[in-house]
């Protein structure tokens, strides 16, 4: 391989435009925030060391790469006033000082760069000249300009500000990404001047001086992946393009997606092959999700393990829980963080749980709240149970034994126990253990009153009849069939158009 590499990476700006208390370079896309993402590119290329120069919110955004990376992997130089790329660079030169390698110099607003391009232009800059990357947008607005000689080598970068006319109308823009020997780099930054409109220190002008002690050398990347995030346009379009990116690799992967636009799933997310992925579905986190499952519309897993098989059905949301082999959750259930089914659970619509685990073959399948339980293995959980878990004190947890049958509109009041194979008869409220093979029941005996709702009703009727004349007026329609018949087609008839 080539020689050492060190990469810096400039975020210290605020980016004003994206009109936005919180810094540039933490807004998210695909789910991280920007910065992440160059940080994560130069360690993946074999980066010895990687310099976050921050300014702007510089703890905000140390922490943010601290936690993902480590503390160890990531050296931060503080650039307290924005006087330009290149002082920005310079305040990276401490900790450079040992480093003898190439220098790698990316952008923390560039979320799209590939590995693909910057190994390229790292192979370009190893034979000791300085690379950088160029590109053509649509409209060159903004960028530094690629001035060219007759002979069509580069001889310097001139900024839109500092442009000639001549010179604004050249199409070829520089990406802001250079590679080059580290050494040669940062001496030349301590000869930067602000000899120019913006009164800045121009990283810009280390390649003017390259092409006189060095060698220059450019490489073209599509527009598309040097785009810099300048506003909240500008975000969106590269948060789609990173998740259409990431669905993509999935797809070649394996998996199904059936509406890769609206897929939204972080980096990190894992997928097994044969399993289909419905639109709107969103995968958060370090979700890991096993072969042939069907994960259906409006699915929001954050990290989540889904075993093998699993059929997860519209509008469910699992949150730091798992889900085993053939199961099946939802539509519209809630597993909220420490949930495990193992496998062959059925858990069905609006039913939440929480801290809760379902041995295998353990059903819920309609309207219900189980927190902090345990539930063995094939018990049916009847519709509309709930663990009473909380006292307003604490929380107490309940345990059903395998087996245990709970009939509907059952409370169980935490801490309690039901013992295995028991039966909680229907309306149940369980505030003492139930040993196993019992029946439980709390219900009041029932009474049946012969005849009361027919007596009552005539009473009411009677009550509510009007007085002679108006029951004339009254009947009159009623007593005609035909007419009423008619009334009810016309009324009818347009709604079923509708
Ligand atoms: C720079 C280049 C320009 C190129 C463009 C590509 C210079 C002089 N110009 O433009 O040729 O076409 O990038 O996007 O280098 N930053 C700091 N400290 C500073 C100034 C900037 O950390 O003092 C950071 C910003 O946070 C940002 C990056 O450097 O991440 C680029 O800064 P920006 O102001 O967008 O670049 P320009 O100078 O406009
Ligand atoms: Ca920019």
């Amino acid at each position: 391989m080539s020689a050492p590499l060190a990469t810096v990476i400039l975020a210290a700006g605020l980016g004003t435009r994206m009109k936005s208390s919180r810094a540039k370079v933490l807004h998210r896309v695909a789910g991280r925030p920007m910065i992440e993402y160059p940080v994560g590119l130069a360690r993946n290329l074999g980066s010895e060391r990687v310099v976050c120069v921050l300014g702007h919110q510089a703890d905000a955004v140390r922490f943010v790469v601290e936690s993902r990376f480590g503390a160890r992997s990531v050296d931060i130089a503080i650039q307290a006033e924005q006087k330009g790329t290149g002082h920005a660079v310079q305040q990276a030169a401490d900790v450079l000082a040992d480093h003898n390698g190439l220098l790698l110099i990316l952008y923390g607003d560039t979320p799209l760069l590939t590995q693909t391009t910057i190994q390229r232009l790292i192979d370009t800059a190893s034979a000791g000249i300085l690379a950088l990357v160029t590109c053509t947008p649509p409209s060159p607005k903004g960028y530094g300009r690629i001035v060219r000689n007759e002979a069509g080598k580069l001889t310097r970068i001139v900024e839109e500000k500092d442009c000639s006319d001549t010179e604004r109308r050249i199409g070829e823009c520089n990406a802001g990404i250079y590679c080059g020997p580290a050494r040669f780099i940062l001496e030349s930054l301590t000869h930067l001047q602000p000899n120019n409109s913006q009164g800045e220190l121009y990283l810009t002008d280390v390649v003017e001086a390259a092409t006189h002690e060095l060698a220059v050398a450019t490489i073209d990347a599509p527009v598309e992946e040097v785009m810099g995030v300048n506003d909240r346009v500008d975000l969106a379009r590269a948060d789609r393009m990173m998740r259409v990116r990431l669905a993509e690799a999935h797809m070649r992967e394996g998996v199904t997606v059936r509406d890769p636009e609206r897929l939204y799933l972080e980096p990190d997310v894992k997928i097994g092959r044969d399993t289909e992925l419905g639109p709107g579905v969103e995968l958060r986190g370090k979700t890991v999700i096993g072969e042939g499952c069907r994960i259906d519309q409006g699915v929001v897993l954050s990290d989540a393990i889904i075993g093998n098989r699993v059929h997860i059905k519209p509008y469910c949301v699992v949150s730091d829980s798992t889900v085993g082999d053939e199961s099946q959750v939802g539509p519209w259930a809630h597993l909220r963080p420490g949930t495990v089914l193992e496998a062959e659970v059925h858990v069905g619509n609006f039913v939440e749980s929480k801290k809760t685990r379902f041995g295998r073959g353990a059903k819920a399948n309609h309207l219900s709240y189980l927190g902090d339980a345990d539930v063995g293995a094939k018990v049916n959980v009847g519709c509309g149970t709930i663990t009473c878990n909380y006292d307003g004190y604490a929380k107490y947890r309940t345990v059903i034994e395998d087996g245990a049958f709970i009939g509907s509109d059952t409370q169980l009041v935490a801490p309690v126990t039901v013992g295995k194979g028991a039966v909680v008869g229907a309306g149940t409220t369980v505030y003492q253990n139930v040993p196993a093979g019992a029946l439980a029941l709390t219900r009041s005996k029932q009474i049946n009153v012969a005849g009361y709702a027919d007596k009552k009703r005539k009473e009411m009727e009677a009550k509510a009849k009007p007085a002679p004349a108006k029951a004339a007026a009254a009947a009159k329609p009623k007593s005609n069939h035909k007419t009423k018949k008619a009334a009810a087609g016309k009324r009818e008839r347009p709604r079923t158009r509708a």
